[in-house]
């Protein structure tokens, strides 16, 4: 079984998850599943990043006396979101695991035996928000263009990481593996990165003896040399490394390195295509497959952030309008790769015209016709040979193909609506056109054109599986064709023939979009 290892960032604890952080995971959530779904040993890692000098502050900021207490209750409600949102992660990495430390010392210890780390005087520019080192270029009057900060001057001996040796490999790399940085309208800003701006990097600080952490510092010592702790994101991104057993269980990491999908937002792109793969030429470890940059939700074209007041909780999102609305919502609303806004208006009008109205109406009248074909005595091979059935495999066919293209190309928005205008809107066309309701006087046409139906909504199911997994679920149960995932196969999910014809175990259950009542949410700016 091929395996299919998947990541998403490792979040700052500095604050609760909001809905563009769910973006990213919810889209993860639903490539594994894809993967699973094709017989994939799929590994789907996501985490909390917390040596980070931003925690520190936000921690001292929450009024919460301890450290690592503030880490963990903050770490464990990311966990509490992305269990109560039913995300499918394998694991959950903390970088203050020890599992962690262990690897990023083996780590350190490679790249510093390859001859990639000198001592060097820092001095420059610092920005906390970013947890980056800024150049004059990147500030907007004076402070950071992101964090509207200025940023602070750093002057101290460090560790420096002679990223500048891996430039020209790195290129190479790009060059060579036109799939590695995707979308491919990304790839041309890290090779002018790399070309005009990368060089090598301080990947230490002093400990900081902050009053709050009464002199204990964040962060992982420097092997031999406790005064410093080791910088932030080159501890963070070897988080990937350390949750498939590197420095840990050499055998597990074996199978499962190199990485075949990074899913980062389109900020921190340049830390996963240009210095990532540079510090793993310098430790002599496989770059991963592909990583993948997606774009941003905005609030009324403005960043989502705490302080403007603008963010909403997933949690609210989903205990308002489920699981599957907000998925689609997210997915739908955007391609992947682009930028566009978040607003709960928005989802509610693609709530009642795309699923109560499109996929729940489609699903109930088809169950609710087919579950009037109680005494049928017709033969399947006869219904096959039927015409408007061979029109409806001939679609879901075309379906099939072109869903499999956007799932395999992280295109989950190309997939919802190929599952919408090429499978369901076909779909109730047919029922508009052929009327099986009328076809009193022809059994056969009318078992014909209700089990094409039926099994075509199967194929719908399954094709929303991976996307709108609560969804697929209620179809498969209505059609009476249910079974534990570990049991689906994709080759069984596109073969015709699983929903009997008769109707006998049909169920039309609840509907699967209630009309939206009550209240709008708190933070919904209607
Ligand atoms: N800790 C680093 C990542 C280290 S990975 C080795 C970090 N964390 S973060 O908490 O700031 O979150 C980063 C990710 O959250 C972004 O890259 C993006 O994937 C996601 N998003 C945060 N806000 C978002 C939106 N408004 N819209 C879409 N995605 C968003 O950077």
């Amino acid at each position: 079984m091929p395996k299919y290892y998947l990541t998403t960032p490792i979040y700052y604890v500095n604050d609760r998850p909001h809905v563009g952080h769910a973006y990213s995971t919810i889209v993860a959530d639903a490539l594994a599943r894809w993967h699973r779904m094709k017989g994939e040993d799929v590994f789907f890692l996501t985490g909390t990043d917390e040596n980070s000098q931003k925690n520190v502050e936000a921690a001292a900021a929450s009024g919460e006396k301890d450290l690592t207490t503030y880490l963990d209750s903050m770490s464990a409600a990311w966990q509490m979101t992305w269990s109560s949102l039913a995300l499918t992660n394998d694991d959950f990495i903390r970088t203050t695991e020890e599992r962690h430390t262990k690897a990023v010392i083996k780590f350190w210890k490679a790249v510093e035996a390859a001859g990639d780390i000198y001592e060097g005087e820092y001095s420059g520019l610092y920005c906390t928000g970013c947890e980056a080192f800024l150049v004059v270029a990147d500030l907007v009057d004076g402070k950071c263009a992101i964090h509207k900060t200025v940023p602070a001057t750093i002057k101290e001996q460090n560790y420096f990481f002679r990223a500048s040796k891996y430039r020209d490999a790195v290129l190479a790399h790009i060059e060579s593996h036109p799939e590695f940085i995707q979308p491919i309208t990304r790839r041309k800003e890290i090779v002018n990165y790399l070309t005009s701006a990368f060089a090598d990097i301080s990947i230490s600080r002093r400990w900081k003896t902050s009053e709050y952490t009464g002199g204990v510092a964040v962060g992982i010592p420097v092997p031999n040399d406790p005064a410093q702790a080791i910088y932030v994101w080159f501890d963070a991104l070897i988080n990937y490394l350390t949750a498939v057993g590197y420095g840990t269980n050499q055998r597990r990491f074996e199978t499962l390195w190199p990485a075949d999908l990074h899913i980062v937002g389109k900020d921190i792109l340049k830390f996963h295509a240009a210095l990532w793969p540079a510090m793993l030429l310098s430790a002599g470890l496989e770059l991963p497959a592909r990583v993948f940059a997606h774009g941003f939700f905005t609030v009324n074209g403005q960043k989502m952030s705490k302080s403007l007041g603008n963010v909403t909780n997933p949690i609210d999102v989903v205990g308002k309008y489920g699981n599957d609305a907000l998925r689609y919502f997210l997915m739908r609303e955007i391609p992947f790769r682009d930028d566009g806004d978040f607003s709960l208006t928005k989802l509610e009008q693609r709530y009642t015209a795309d699923l109560q109205h499109g996929i729940g109406n489609l699903a109930r009248r088809i169950i609710t016709l087919g579950a009037g074909l109680t005494s049928v005595d017709a033969n399947l091979e006869a219904v096959e040979r039927h015409p408007v059935v061979i029109e409806l495999k001939r679609v879901t066919a075309e379906a099939w193909s072109e869903y499999t293209r956007a799932m395999d190309g992280c295109a989950p928005h190309e997939a919802l609506e190929t599952i919408w205008e090429r499978a369901i809107r076909i779909l109730d066309e047919t029922m508009e056109r052929e009327k099986p309701w009328q076809k009193d006087g022809d059994e056969h046409a009318r078992v014909a054109v209700l089990w094409g139906l039926l099994e075509s909504l199967r194929h719908v199911a399954w094709m929303l599986w991976p996307l709108l997994p609560q969804t697929a679920e209620a179809i498969f149960r209505s059609l009476g064709v249910w079974t534990k995932e570990s049991e689906r196969t994709l080759v069984e999910a596109q073969q015709w023939g699983s929903v009997p014809l008769s109707g006998s175990r049909l169920e039309r259950g609840a509907p699967l979009f209630p009309p939206i009542t009550g209240e709008a949410l708190v933070n919904g700016k209607r």
